[in-house]
């Protein structure tokens, strides 16, 4: 992806703030239950996130206390951001590209990016996370993918409505069993200011009536970027495979894969 691309399509999330934050999902408990664990998360941290979004693991991660300090790119996510942790006084959202955003002097204890991470400049990201990381600091990168199962039908037959609608998808794709995903350090591990990286992984389902389905679609930057009469059919020919085909319900599997390394001393 080219710097223009990225910046072009990173954009795209604030467009409809309120969208994302009904569209899309959280994550499962257990990512933030390894995250004290592994992690070593405490009430004590202290904790900067990238790229909060409406506050999807914010939310979470305040419910374990420490001092957050949340990053975002759109001033429109952040404002419902704030939104959704005004019971929180321990979270602060502020708006900024991380790439030009100024830290505090205070180093953090953990630097979070819950999909959003590959988001970031590939030439700043890792190098400013250690930089803002005390000593043993841990950087945390939460991804979530599309992968094998849910209501498989669907997903098999919803690859026509790409291929007629979209001419990005490649011919015949097909979604990967979560299995054949490997672990892979090279987002927080391709420099020597990181350790060994550790890799955590959870699989999930969640279902989508017509309506939610179609909303999470728009929450996707390559949706929100097909131009207006195709991205029309390719929504059409979805809505309608699934009221046709399925009842006007179906399921997604998702795997969420958390990977951690410690700045190194
Ligand atoms: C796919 S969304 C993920 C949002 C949220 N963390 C979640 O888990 O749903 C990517 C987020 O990163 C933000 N973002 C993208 N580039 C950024 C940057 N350079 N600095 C800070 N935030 C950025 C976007 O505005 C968006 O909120």
């Amino acid at each position: 992806m080219t710097d223009t691309d990225r910046e072009l399509l990173r954009a795209t999330f604030g467009e409809d703030a309120e969208l994302y934050d009904h569209a899309r999902p959280g994550y499962p408990d257990q990512v933030f239950e390894d995250l004290v664990r592994l992690g070593g998360l405490s009430p004590r941290s202290r904790v900067l996130e990238i790229g909060c979004g409406t506050g999807q693991a914010s939310r979470p991660l305040a419910r374990l206390g420490g001092t957050i300090i949340a990053v975002e790119l759109s001033p429109e996510l952040a404002a419902v951001a704030r939104r959704n942790l005004r019971e929180f006084r321990n979270v602060t959202v502020e708006v900024s590209p991380f790439e030009h955003w100024t830290p505090p002097t205070t180093p953090f204890d953990l630097v979070i990016s819950a999909t959003a991470f590959h988001w970031i400049d590939p030439a700043i990201r890792v190098d400013k996370a250690a930089d803002v990381l005390r000593p043993g600091g841990t950087l945390a990168v939460v991804h979530t993918e599309h992968v094998a199962g849910g209501t498989e039908n669907f997903f098999a037959d919803a690859q026509a409505c790409y291929e007629a609608f979209d001419p990005r998808t490649p011919p015949g794709l097909r979604l990967t069993p979560a299995a054949d995903i490997p672990d892979d350090p090279i987002e927080v591990a391709p420099s020597a200011r990181f350790g060994p990286a550790r890799f955590r992984r959870y699989e999930w389902e969640q279902g989508y009536t017509t309506g939610e389905y179609l909303d999470l679609l728009m929450t996707y930057s390559g949706h929100r970027t097909l131009p207006r009469p195709a991205g029309d059919g390719l929504l059409a020919c979805i809505a309608n495979l699934i009221d046709r085909d399925h009842g006007g319900q179906i399921s997604k599997r998702y795997l969420t894969r958390l990977t951690m390394a410690d700045r190194a001393a």
